[in-house]
Parts: C-alpha cells; sequence; structure tokens
C-alpha cells in the first residue's frame, strides 16, 4: 500500500525489466546521467537497480526535510560507501546513533572556525614549502601537474592538524599509503569481485592498509603514552582531544581502534576533497584573467609585508571565497548523497516508506537554470551579494550530518590560492580540460590539470 503511496513520483526514463536503470545508469558518470533525468522528468523521479530503488530529488525544499527538518527519520545509505569501509572503519563519516553523535560533539569542537588559527599557520607554510617546488618548475621550464601538487599540499595540512605530522613525513608515508588504497577502493565501488580476486592490486591494497593501521597505531600508542606523562599538557591537534575525550571515560581496545578510524577518516576525508576543490578553481580562474586579476587585488588588501596577517582578515578573503564557492558549484566535487528512511515519513502528499533510498542530487540542484543563471558559467559574484544561497548551495549539504571540514577546508583553500594567485602568473598546458572523472568521489579532473608557472614581480 505504502509502495503506491510512491506512484505519484514520475519513473526516470530508460527503465528496463528486471535491471531496471542500471544499463543506462553505467551509460555515462552516474550523477551526470541522473541529472539529466532530473532535467527532463524531475524534480524527483524513481530510479531502480537490482535489489534497490531510489527517489532521486534535486527539490530544494525536498532536499532540506531529508537532511534537515526529518533528518531523524533517515540514516545513511552504506552501500556505495562499502568499499571504503577498510579505509573510513567506523569514523564520523560512517558511523551512526550514540558512536557518531559523541564523536560528532568531540570533532565539531575541534573544528569550530575559532578554533582553527593553527590550520591557517600550518597553510600558510605548506603553501610557502609549494612555492620552493613551483619556484624549480619556472627555472626548468617544465610544467606543474597542480592536482599532484595540491594533494601533497592539502595531506601535509591534514596531517599536521590531526597528527602534528611533519611535512617530510607526510610526503614520505602518505601518499605512498593512500593512493593505492583509494584507487582500488573507487574501482572496488563499481567491481566488488576485486576484492576477492587474488591478484597483484588486491595484495598491494591488503599490504598498504595493515602499513597504515601499524603506522597509525604508533602514533596513538605513543601519544597516550606521552599524555599520561604530562595530563595538564595542552591539547596540540585532534589527537589529543580525541584521547582526552576517550581517555576520560576509560580506555578500552575499542578506543584504540575508534582513534585510528577516526584518524584515518580525516586524513582521507580531509585531503582529496580540498584538493579537488583548489585543482578546479585554479583551472577555472585561468580560463577567466579578469577574475583571476580581482582576485589578486582582494587578496593583495590581506597580505601585506611578511609577517602573518590578521587571522580575521584570512578568514574573510572574499573573493577567494567566492572563487572557491563557485567552483565547487560547478564542478560538484561530492554531487551526490544517498539517505535511508528508517521509519515511514511524509512530505507533504508524498509518503516515504520505510526503507526507501533517498539520492540527494547537489549538483542538479547547483546546475539548475531556476536557481543558478547561466549555470555553466564560472561566476563567482554569485557569491558576493546579500542574498543568501543556502537553500540552492549545498557542496557540503546541511543539518546534522553536513561536513564536519568545512569551514577547515575553506579556510585552508583561501590562503593556498590567495597567496599563489599573488606569487605566480599560471599559463595552462594545452590539453587542461573541464572533463570531470567519471567515477571517482570527490570528482577531481578526469586528465591532469598541467601548468607552466612564473614568480610575479
Ligand atoms: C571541498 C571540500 C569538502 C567537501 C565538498 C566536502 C563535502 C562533504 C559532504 C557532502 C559530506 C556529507 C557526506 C554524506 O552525508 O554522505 C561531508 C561529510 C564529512 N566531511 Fe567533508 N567535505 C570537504 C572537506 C572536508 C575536510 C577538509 C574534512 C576534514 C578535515 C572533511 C570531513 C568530513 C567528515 C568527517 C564528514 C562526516 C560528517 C558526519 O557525518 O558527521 N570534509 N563532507
Amino acid at each position: 500500500m505504502l509502495r503506491r503511496m510512491l506512484d505519484q513520483v514520475p519513473h526516470a526514463p530508460q527503465k528496463l525489466p528486471v535491471f531496471g536503470h542500471m544499463a543506462a545508469l553505467m551509460a555515462g558518470a552516474p550523477w551526470d546521467v541522473t541529472e539529466r533525468w532530473l532535467r527532463e522528468r524531475g524534480p524527483t523521479v524513481r530510479l531502480q537497480i537490482p535489489g534497490a530503488s531510489y527517489l532521486v530529488t534535486s527539490d530544494p525544499e525536498f532536499i532540506r526535510h531529508v537532511i534537515v527538518g526529518a533528518a531523524d527519520n533517515y540514516v545513511k545509505d552504506l552501500r556505495a560507501m562499502g568499499a571504503f569501509l577498510d579505509i573510513l572503519g567506523h569514523g564520523l563519516l560512517t558511523s551512526d546513533g550514540e558512536l557518531w553523535k559523541r564523536q560528532r560533539a568531540v570533532l565539531a569542537r575541534a573544528f569550530r572556525i575559532e578554533a582553527l588559527r593553527n590550520v591557517a599557520e600550518a597553510s600558510i607554510r605548506a603553501v610557502d614549502r609549494l612555492g620552493a617546488v613551483l619556484d624549480a618548475h619556472a627555472r626548468s621550464g617544465r610544467p606543474v601537474d597542480i592536482g599532484a601538487q595540491m594533494r601533497r599540499l592539502t595531506l601535509q595540512v591534514i596531517a599536521e592538524a590531526t597528527l602534528q605530522m611533519p611535512p617530510h613525513q607526510s610526503d614520505d608515508v602518505l601518499p605512498r599509503l593512500y593512493e593505492p588504497l583509494v584507487e582500488e577502493a573507487n574501482k572496488r565501488v563499481w567491481q566488488p569481485f576485486r576484492g576477492y580476486l587474488p591478484m597483484p592490486a588486491k595484495f598491494r591494497y591488503d599490504r598498504s592498509l595493515a602499513q597504515l593501521d601499524a603506522f597509525l597505531l604508533g602514533k596513538i600508542r605513543a601519544r597516550l603514552q606521552a599524555r599520561r606523562a604530562d595530563p595538564q599538557a595542552r591539547p596540540a591537534d585532534m589527537l589529543d582531544m580525541m584521547l582526552i575525550s576517550l581517555d576520560d571515560g576509560g580506555w578500552t581496545d575499542d578506543s584504540e581502534r575508534l582513534v585510528s578510524d577516526e584518524l584515518k577518516t580525516m586524513l582521507f576525508a580531509g585531503h582529496d576533497t580540498s584538493s579537488a576543490m583548489l585543482t578546479w578553481t585554479l583551472h577555472a580562474l585561468t580560463q577567466q584573467p579578469a577574475e583571476l586579476e580581482r582576485l589578486r587585488a582582494d587578496a593583495a588588501t590581506v597580505w601585506k609585508g611578511e609577517g602573518m596577517p590578521d587571522y580575521e582578515q584570512l578568514k574573510r578573503l572574499d573573493f577567494a571565497g567566492a572563487c572557491l564557492k563557485e567552483a565547487l558549484r560547478l564542478y560538484n566535487i561530492v554531487p551526490i548523497v544517498v539517505r535511508e528512511a528508517v521509519v515511514d515519513d511524509t512530505f507533504g502528499a508524498l509518503v516515504i516508506p520505510r526503507g526507501t533510498k533517498v539520492m540527494i542530487h547537489m549538483q542538479a540542484l547547483h546546475k539548475d537554470p531556476r536557481h543558478w543563471p547561466e549555470p555553466e558559467a564560472f561566476r563567482p559574484d554569485r557569491f558576493l551579494g546579500d542574498e543568501p544561497v543556502g537553500h540552492r548551495w549545498l557542496p557540503f549539504i546541511a543539518g546534522p550530518r553536513s561536513c564536519v571540514g568545512q569551514h577547515f577546508s575553506l579556510l585552508e583553500a583561501k590562503i593556498v590560492l590567495s597567496r599563489l594567485a599573488l606569487r605566480y602568473d599560471f599559463e595552462p598546458v594545452p590539453g587542461n580540460s573541464d572533463a570531470r572523472h567519471r567515477f571517482n568521489i570527490p570528482v577531481g579532473p578526469r586528465g591532469s590539470i598541467r601548468m607552466h608557472v612564473r614568480p610575479r614581480a
């Protein structure tokens, strides 16, 4: 009976008997295919694949209902994240219920914008180190792979914020362990059998995971010992904050595993996303020299002389912020999130039976011309007016499960982008393109984005 209530919602096109929309969905990037369907039949459509049926929506009111107003009626759908569970464990991104609530409270404190002064300092140090690499490229005339450099930089910053890890250790250890893990996990989302086949990629994956776990456990145990020797020491990073909250309540083997899962989650969620945002923004700005000049003019009012600018000014960097937000709208590095109803729910006349999965389509919302005129144009001005955009701009979503790293990531990226723009001229290498990766989330460029750099006078 309740299922029939969904009949008022149109099916997405190209539905076949038995397999439903599976074949059509695999014909391109799933978020691009579903965006087209929403454009044709939206703002909400039904989608079926073997074993699951979804409501797919870009309706801002319905989205707010699911992620904010009636958030208690929904949980995360971990099906799509299954391949990442080894990397994320039961960290904040994947946990639910009491465990999530407790950990969110601890970590939300560490991620408040007021608490991020050390992230600003780490970001300045990281962009200055990147400067040395760019200078070497400028001298040799070799182009820079912007995505690779941004990944290295964002790993250094998150590794320092979570673990006080020195940059050379971050460079030596993290890319080597993370890259095979992330690459293989992304493949397993679409080819789950890869997890069971005895092939070299599986052995490399298992080895990297075991090494990452051992590395983090070593860090946790050493730090716990140090804290117990000096319990009054001020917390220096997120690892300290987690240890303080857990050690107060009694340390168990589960605590060790939990802290390790949170660290893995932060390192994973905190670098590829920010680096994709920075890469796309720089790419867009090199196509729009006038906007790049506006960014420089705004940045020059903050970066004066050699000293560290005032933290209040760094937090603003308004034009850099507008460029980053516009890149998030245009390139949609996290294009969808999925929720599952845990009770029967209603939204207006629509009844959503328990078990229904709701695919929240931020990309379709961000590309809808009714909300964003000329949606394919890169126009940072959209984010400089007084009109709030909260209901139509949701790259970090909203509500209790919104991105805990939102302020972290925008602060870090504003600093990096504005300082780089002031110090360097960028000339894209022919062949850079807007084409996005077809299957990986966060969605980065399909090929590499390469640029010649020249220090500015
Ligand atoms: C441009 C950068 C980023 C984007 C677009 C982004 C986007 C998102 C989105 C859409 C979610 C919701 C996922 C879902 O509900 O399934 C999320 C959650 C999360 N993000 Fe981010 N993120 C970014 C950067 C970061 C950074 C820098 C960190 C950590 C330092 C981080 C940590 C997390 C965590 C831990 C969650 C789970 C929160 C919870 O469920 O309570 N993110 N992010």
